[in-house]
């Protein structure tokens, strides 16, 4: 379905036009003044200039032209030379009504579809997942769920860290404790075992221990890096290692990130990059990008309208090695080569910008992507504590996001509890889908490259701009409509009434901007936006809510209209918050 927006604009430019003015005067906007109009038209000012006349004088032409105009209840002249509009209430209930028999609730798919891959999670191998993975699991996540809505077909790469230093550091640590592995003998030509020669818990304690170590012993820093050198020159034994600690990694990561309700179709790595790095390199140098400075292979990155400093691009140490530039350009080698993505997305922390500035700008240079193919940096802020400093435990340690979970779990099982009558087990699995719920929407309500405080308090709260009163309003018009069916009646082909209050109006005005607010959420790569537009939408329900007896009107025309009503906006409510990754439960 067209949009309400784009449907007013329209009437009202017509009327532009036949009273002898330019189209593009016509050009109608959500109202700035909600207590005198609901959509404004600013175009009598601007045409004024342009025709030498008085903007009053304009508008009031234009609302003549408008008058019997069935679109508008109300189209007023206003000083200085405003248009202020209100939708009529039958225009209004037809085109929400239209809504509810559509599927997607009259968001139009998009005719051209794109391949969107999307890069975020970037989980380290072998490292416990920390809360600043957080938000690029839970904005990444959104990002890709609101794209598949529109109607593109989105990739998700998690694009683990598994390729560096930390795997060396293991190997070493693994050294050390059990020399005997078979994977250490250099002799050995065999198979190697299929069971990893540790547990995941293991493995979380080995590589703090190991990294601690390097930081204090220089030999055993030595020795770490030459095992990472030898992993990556064909060791074998390392190399068969390196597959135990993904296998065990992943399985661990696997099952976190479902309890996050995420999920990758691609589980790459930056290993995966490392085979398409030499030829990459040679190209570079063969094309005349890449040289020497410093040791250092670089390609140059500045253009002559920045504002600051650029630096180079770094594509090799002196030594050779290759870096986390390196392996970001190799994969878009592999992600061209396999997808040929129109558009590749990148949810990492905003401290990231200016490398990625430096990738972008290399990979377009040097043609690892085509000029068609769009990159796009999405950069979050830091999550922080009550504090306003970057979020810790309460020993001032880095949080695991497993602990972080389980505590707002935690709070949020004792205030189910604490108000219900539920049995130990429903309550416990009605605390996890709203913890999920406030940590979710604790972060995605925000602009993602802002900093915000993690306040548990307030996102577990059932009041206020938070998940915990969106599945509020949800589980409320749930337990509506299940009275209703209960009291025999149905409200099947029942038509959706013209409103008969304001606050049933603003609920319908509420709805029918479903289709822009996705829109916008889309084009702007921005969940904050679906956050928004469900909290109005919730609000707008309560209003209806506390100043409509739904369940006692006696007309039954009329309340099977609100039944109507009440479906959709359930409805809808559960889409976005499908969009924005998290559920609602049958009650709370
Ligand atoms: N693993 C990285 C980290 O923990 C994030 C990866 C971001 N994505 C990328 N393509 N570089 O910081």
């Amino acid at each position: 379905m067209r949009e309400v927006l784009t449907l007013i604009t329209e009437e009202v430019t017509k009327a532009f036009v036949s009273c002898g003015y330019e189209e593009k005067y016509g050009k109608v906007s959500l109202s700035n003044r909600p207590d005198l109009c609901e959509f404004q038209c600013n175009g009598a000012m601007a045409a004024a200039k342009a025709y030498k006349k008085a903007p009053i004088l304009i508008a009031q032409e234009v609302a003549e032209a408008l008058k019997g105009n069935g679109m508008f209840s109300m189209a007023e002249p206003c000083k200085p030379g405003f248009l202020n509009l209100k939708l009529s209430e039958e225009f209004l209930a037809k085109y929400v009504g239209e809504m509810s028999e559509d599927g997607r609730f009259g968001l139009e798919t998009v005719e051209k579809p794109k391949t969107i891959m999307i890069d975020y999670g970037g989980p380290n191998v072998a490292k416990p997942l920390h809360v600043g993975h957080l938000r690029s699991a839970i904005i990444g996540e959104s990002i890709k769920r609101i794209g598949k809505y529109m109607g593109h077909n989105c990739i998700g790469d998690v694009h683990l860290g598994d390729w560096g230093l930390q795997m060396g550091l293991i190997i070493t640590e693994l050294k050390l404790r059990q020399p005997d592995l078979v994977y250490f003998d250099p002799d050995y030509t065999g198979e190697y075992p299929k069971e990893a020669p540790f547990t995941i818990g293991e493995l979380e304690e080995i590589y703090p221990t190991a990294s601690g170590k390097s930081k204090e012993d220089p030999a055993y820093k030595e020795a770490a890096m030459a095992a990472t050198y030898e992993l990556q020159h064909g060791n074998r034994g390392y190399q068969a290692l390196l597959k135990h600690i993904l296998d065990v990694s992943v399985t661990d990561l696997k099952k976190n990130y479902e309890n996050l309700n995420v999920s990758f179709e691609l589980w790459k790595g930056e290993s995966d990059a490392q085979p398409y790095i030499p030829d990459m390199v040679q190209k570079m140098k063969d094309d005349g990008y890449a040289y020497i400075s410093e040791g250092a292979l670089v390609v140059d990155v500045k253009e002559d309208s920045d504002a600051k400093e650029i630096p180079p691009c770094m594509i090799l140490k002196s030594d050779g090695a290759s870096l986390y530039n390196t392996t970001d350009l190799a994969t878009l080698v592999w992600r061209m080569k396999d997808y040929h993505p129109d558009e590749v997305i990148y949810v990492v922390d905003k401290r990231q910008e200016l490398y990625f500035t430096q990738v972008f700008r290399c990979a377009r240079k040097t043609g690892i992507v085509d000029p068609d193919t769009e990159l796009k940096f999405v950069g979050f802020g830091t999550m922080n504590g009550k504090d306003g400093r970057p979020f810790k435990t309460r020993e001032g340690g880095v949080m695991r996001l497993e602990t972080l979970v389980n505590e707002v779990d935690e709070k949020m099982y004792e205030k189910i509890i604490e108000n219900h009558t539920m049995s130990e087990e429903e309550a416990r699995n009605t605390a996890k889908i709203v913890a999920l719920s406030a940590i979710k929407y604790g972060d995605l309500s925000n602009q993602a490259s802002k900093d915000y405080v993690f306040d548990v308090d307030r996102f577990t709260s059932f009041e206020g701009n938070t998940g915990p009163y969106i599945l509020y309003t949800i589980v409320r018009i749930k337990s509506i409509l299940k009275k209703y069916a209960a009291s025999g009646k149905s409200a099947e082909g029942a038509e959706i009434l013209p409103a008969e209050t304001a606050s049933q109006k603003d609920l319908m005005l509420s709805l029918s901007q479903f289709n822009a607010a996705i829109r916008g959420a889309y084009e702007e790569t921005a969940p904050h936006k679906v956050c928004a537009y469900i909290y109005e939408l919730a609000n707008a329900f309560n209003r209806f809510y506390h100043e409509n007896n739904i369940m006692g009107e006696a007309d039954e025309k009329k309340q099977a209209g609100f039944v109507r009503l009440l479906e959709l906006t359930r409805d809808i409510l559960e889409q976005c918050i499908d969009l924005l990754g998290f559920e609602a439960p049958e009650r709370m």
